[in-house]
């Protein structure tokens, strides 16, 4: 097993791939799945693939990232966690961040919470990776529940100014 390649019980954490584009394309075309993500808007298909391609250069730059997931023995894709650097708030860095995006059809099953689990252990284990937090918008209560669910605890609010929303951010204790 790689260093990038990841097993959990139901799983599989990985790189990502060329027939990735499409079905994570219908992810980030849902209006649910992006309600509490930016500005909630949808991405067009060419944003998405635009998505992946930063996702594979951040990998190739740090080391770490945001892994595609999917269903052990199937090759589809149902969403991604892992790691990012949150430059979109400089006050939060150096920390790293980890995040969760999942289609629709696999919500409610404990997926999220089984990747972000693995993606967090992976992040303990990379000594490139130091703090590590999560941040997510208020009335995201799934991702607040996830955030809690894998050991992180409340730091501080604030504002993404990217899309000049309030957010909370959570913090892996020391
Ligand atoms: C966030 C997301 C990954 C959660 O997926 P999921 O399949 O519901 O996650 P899990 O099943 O692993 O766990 C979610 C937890 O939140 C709870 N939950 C889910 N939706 C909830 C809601 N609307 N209100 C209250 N609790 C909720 C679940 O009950 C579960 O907690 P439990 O195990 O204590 O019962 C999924 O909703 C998603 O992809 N959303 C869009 C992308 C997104 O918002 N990403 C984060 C941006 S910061």
């Amino acid at each position: 097993m790689g260093p990038h390649l990841l097993e959990t019980e139901r799983l599989v954490l990985r790189r990502w791939r060329r027939e990735d584009h499409r079905p994570f394309a219908a992810i980030c075309a849902d209006p649910d799945v992006m309600e509490f993500v930016g500005n909630g808007s949808t991405l067009t298909a060419r944003q998405a693939s635009g998505l992946i391609g930063r996702f594979e250069k951040a990998w190739d730059e740090h080391g770490y990232g945001l892994f595609a997931v999917e269903l052990r023995g199937t090759n589809q894709l149902i969403g991604f966690t892992g790691l990012a650097r949150p430059g979109f708030m400089p006050e939060l860095l150096p920390s790293v961040e980890i995040g969760w995006r999942f289609g629709k059809a696999h919500w409610g099953k404990g997926y999220a919470t089984e990747a972000a689990a693995e993606a967090l252990a992976f992040a303990i284990r990379s000594p490139a990776i130091g703090e590590i937090v999560s941040i997510c918008q208020p009335g995201n209560v799934a991702s607040t529940r996830i955030m809690r669910k894998i050991g992180l605890e409340f730091d501080r609010r604030g504002t993404d100014p990217t899309c000049n929303r309030e957010v909370v951010v959570y913090r892996l204790p020391r």
